[in-house]
């Protein structure tokens, strides 16, 4: 299954320089205080009341990060919802539908000139995700764990857990709620995968800004990462700056529909519905964009 797409993608076998135009594999001396501030590779501000660092924290030496790219000194970072995860966007009301903490990849704080950096030409989105067995989500509900957001909301491509919300609710936690589902922008899922504990699930997204095209890579732990779909057409992604957005690693959780709320507002997933405010988490780490232009870097020392 996983050697059938072999063909189509250059891979890069030895320790070839290829662009890491950002590079979010936390460095050893980032620290908590650094995520309050928005101090290195994450923009932390979406969130709930809490400062960046109730949410999410830097795993120093107490949890390994993805063996993937072994050569590199990083840590892992945790990121947690609770009950007061409830984020307030500027000019908008709080998002009471939601619990969700993300980290959005900047340099300082910078994430607009990093955009357009990270979304031309043809990119390679790489993340690492890892259960965290003393708070487990709930796949009764939807996760959205990792996108590319544009202005529009939309995802150029999404990876998500769970239970995909419904209005009606239909019976949860649907079959395949503990898999992992890369989606495209259609919301079509590209491949899934069973989220297993005590392991790293590598992830690699290929964009093509131009061509409007995504392939997905997959691997766990050390093993180096192998192409699991196709090169496939992403059409409904809007072209040029509307389709250009901030790359987000979350845990953003949606509600249940709430039967005592009107029909409108039963289907206004971000203000309306059924959270249980509970403190959930998941452990990250190996997030680096790299440009296409010498291949894909698929772990065990390939990437600079
Ligand atoms: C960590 O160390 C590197 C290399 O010395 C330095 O460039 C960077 O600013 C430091 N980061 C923080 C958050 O202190
Ligand atoms: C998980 O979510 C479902 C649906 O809202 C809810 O019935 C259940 O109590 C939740 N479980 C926990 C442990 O919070
Ligand atoms: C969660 O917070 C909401 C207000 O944002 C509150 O209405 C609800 O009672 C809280 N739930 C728990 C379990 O604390």
């Amino acid at each position: 299954m996983l050697g059938q797409f072999a063909s189509a993608v250059l891979y890069i076998a030895c320790a070839l320089a290829t662009p890491v135009i950002w590079d979010g594999r936390a460095p050893l001396n980032l620290t908590d205080t650094d995520l309050d501030s928005s101090t290195g590779p994450f923009l932390t501000v979406v969130k709930g009341s809490e400062p960046a660092s109730h949410y999410s924290q830097l795993l120093g030496d107490t949890i390994a990060p993805t063996a993937l790219w072994g050569d590199i000194a990083e840590q892992a970072i945790s990121v947690s919802i609770d009950n007061s995860s409830v984020f307030i966007p500027g000019g908008g009301g709080p998002q009471n539908g939601f619990r969700r903490t993300d980290i959005i990849a900047a340099v300082n704080g910078q994430h607009d000139v990093l955009i357009t950096q990270m979304e031309t030409g043809t990119t390679v989105f790489h993340f690492s995700v890892k259960q965290d067995a003393s708070r487990p989500l709930n796949y009764s509900h939807e996760y959205q764990i990792v996108f590319i957001e544009p202005n529009d909301g939309s995802h150029i491509f999404e990876l998500q857990l769970g239970s995909p919300f419904t209005n009606p609710t239909g019976s949860l936690p649907v079959p395949n709620a503990h898999s992992f589902k890369v989606l495209d922008h259609a919301l079509n899922v590209l491949f899934s995968t069973p989220f297993t504990a005590d392991v790293w699930h590598n992830f690699a997204v290929e964009v093509d800004w131009n061509a409007r095209t995504l392939a997905v890579f997959y691997s766990q732990d050390a093993a180096t990462l192998q192409p699991v779909t196709a090169t496939v057409q992403n059409p409904t992604a809007a072209s040029g700056a509307a389709g250009q957005g901030d790359f987000h690693f979350t845990v953003l959780k949606l509600p249940i529909v709430n039967p005592a709320d009107s029909p409108a507002n039963q289907n206004d997933v971000v203000h309306f519905g059924i959270q249980e405010g509970t403190t959930e988490a998941l452990l990250y780490s190996g997030m680096f964009v790299e440009s296409a232009a010498a291949g894909i870097s698929t772990g065990s020392s390939t990437a600079q």
